[in-house]
């Protein structure tokens, strides 16, 4: 039986997207995150990108200032974000790929192809004391080449799952995405990587997630910031984390009988 509690990292970069689209201060990415606090999550997670175009510099220095919960910095493998995360020293590095042009973070990254430029970034922040995890697609490859650069953590890309889901719902594809998830998640255990699973995570889609096992963390934005419009943050937060919760505690209980 494993009921060990399944964190939840609140990605906090789409408060600061509609902050950005006017300017100013309003609405505060740092007010969200002790909101977050405050509702449940374990974690703040936000996305440093090249252009900016979500979270500043000025609100990493914020966040590490007035948030006391871990912070988790999402970073591409570049000089500049290294040595941001180096100044900064946040709890967590989460290494990502980066392309200008993408809406969002497309896939995962390539560590069988990257291994030579990823280990570069995984030693320099693995020297400073910073938890780093790779960004992969639930793919065993991937995964071995991760445990090979000595990374401590992946956090598995779900996106494949969630958008199955939107198309077929509990259908062949979706199963398919999640038993990818699912052998995934155990190869981990297997090669001694602490696993973590994010991006396109909803209501309908955070269960069987939530219900593996060997996940410790979820990572979770869009959705989170998209629902508060209708419901607000605090609730948004606290259905997302009672939603966790059952489906780790309904896993356990199975297992157990
Ligand atoms: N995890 C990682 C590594 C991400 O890049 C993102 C998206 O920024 C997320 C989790 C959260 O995804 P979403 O905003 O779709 O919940």
């Amino acid at each position: 039986m494993n009921q060990t509690h399944l964190r939840l990292g609140v990605n906090i970069d789409h408060v600061a997207t509609i902050r950005n689209a006017r300017g100013g201060g309003h609405p505060d990415p740092v007010r969200a995150a002790r909101q977050a606090a405050a509702a449940g999550a374990d974690g703040i997670t936000a996305h440093l990108r090249e252009d900016r175009r979500h979270i500043s510099d000025n609100d990493i220095s914020r966040l590490i200032d007035s948030i006391d919960l871990p912070l988790n910095l999402e970073i591409a493998a570049t000089e500049e974000m290294l040595d941001i995360a180096l100044r900064h020293r946040p709890h967590a590095a989460c290494i990502v790929p980066e392309k200008r042009q993408e809406v969002t973070t497309e896939g995962g990254l390539d560590a069988v192809g990257g291994h030579n430029h990823l280990q570069y970034y995984v030693g320099k922040l693995r020297d400073a004391g910073i938890r780093v995890s790779l960004f992969v697609d639930p793919d065993i490859a991937q995964l071995e080449a991760a445990a090979a650069l000595r990374a401590p953590v992946v956090e598995l890309h779900v996106g494949a799952y969630c958008e199955a889901h939107l198309e077929d719902r509990v259908g062949a594809r979706t199963q398919a995405e999640l038993a990818r998830i699912v052998g995934a998640a155990a190869a981990c255990a297997e090669l001694g990587l602490e696993c973590h699973a994010g991006h396109g995570l909803t209501f309908d889609t955070v269960a069987p997630v939530a219900a593996i096992p060997q996940v410790m963390e979820l990572n979770i934005g869009h959705f989170l910031i998209g629902e508060a419009i209708f419901c607000g943050l605090d609730a948004s937060i606290r259905r997302m984390r009672s939603l966790m919760d059952q489906a780790r505690a309904e896993a356990g209980g199975a297992r157990s009988a």
